[in-house]
């Protein structure tokens, strides 16, 4: 039976490798969704059963999600993986920074689920948000990232509190709190710094944990990372 993933971040990185990874999978529709429209369709005009959409998590997302999904019902797999990191000192961190952060970090990860929450499959369905080790309690921290981190431990909160809120609907939600991988964010943000994994690997983990562990966790927050602490 075909099944209905939607991807938000989907142009570059990881979310890109997720939705190519998925959509080898023809019993999969897949929804790529992200602000460059064009980036999408130049990464999977090639994929008959994905569907490349505009979104701004900047802006109030119920509107550019209905324009989208108007006919769509049921959705199987939902991942919260668009991000945005600001690596600046701690005082040179503007009003807007920080307001940016939050809003594509948590803010419009939350609007995203609202908007999803009655559409999601009613017999059983995953919503995966992608948090980062910096947001994971007592993980190493890296100065610079006070907006980034704050907001991605945000987010790990909103994973518990929403399990907490639908634990008796058939919706499940968990939380992968990831290690560096290569990525342009990472290379904007850290440059020169080699990290252990390719997005496609890292890709390949998300995508099996959104398939398969549904029936085994909800409001998890999982530390996806070769580091330590
Ligand atoms: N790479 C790492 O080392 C690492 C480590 C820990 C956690 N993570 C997390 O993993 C996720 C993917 O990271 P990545 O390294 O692949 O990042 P990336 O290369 O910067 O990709 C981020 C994606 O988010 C989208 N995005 C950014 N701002 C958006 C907005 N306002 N509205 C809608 N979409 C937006 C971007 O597309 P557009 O620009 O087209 O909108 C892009 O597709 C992020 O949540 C990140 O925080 C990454």
């Amino acid at each position: 039976m075909s099944k209905t993933v939607v991807v938000i971040g989907a142009s570059r990185g990881i979310g890109k490798s997720i939705v190519e990874l998925i959509a080898k999978n023809s019993n999969y529709k897949v929804f790529a969704l992200a602000r460059n429209k064009e980036q999408l369709i130049s990464n999977f005009g090639c994929y008959t059963n994905v569907v490349c959409g505009s979104i701004d998590l900047t802006h109030s997302v119920a509107g550019q999600l209905s324009e989208i999904f108007e006919g769509i019902h049921k959705v199987d797999i939902l991942i919260n993986n668009a991000g945005l990191l600001i690596n600046k000192p701690f005082e040179s961190i503007s009003h807007e920074d920080f307001h940016n952060s939050y809003q594509v970090n948590v803010i419009g990860v939350m609007e995203t689920v609202q908007y999803f929450v009655p559409k999601m499959n009613s017999e059983k369905s995953h919503i995966v948000n992608i948090s980062s080790m910096g947001g994971f309690q007592g993980s190493m921290k890296f100065a610079g990232l006070s907006a980034y981190s704050t907001s991605k431990a945000a987010l790990c909160s909103f994973t518990e509190l929403f399990a907490e809120e639908y634990k008796n609907s058939t919706i499940r939600m968990n939380c992968l709190c990831l290690g560096a991988v290569q990525t342009e964010m990472l290379e904007e943000a850290f440059p020169g710094y080699i990290a252990p994994l390719l997005p496609d690997q890292m890709a390949k983990f998300i995508v099996n944990f959104a398939e398969n562990n549904a029936d085994f966790m909800n409001g998890k927050i999982i530390p996806v990372s070769l580091s330590n602490p």
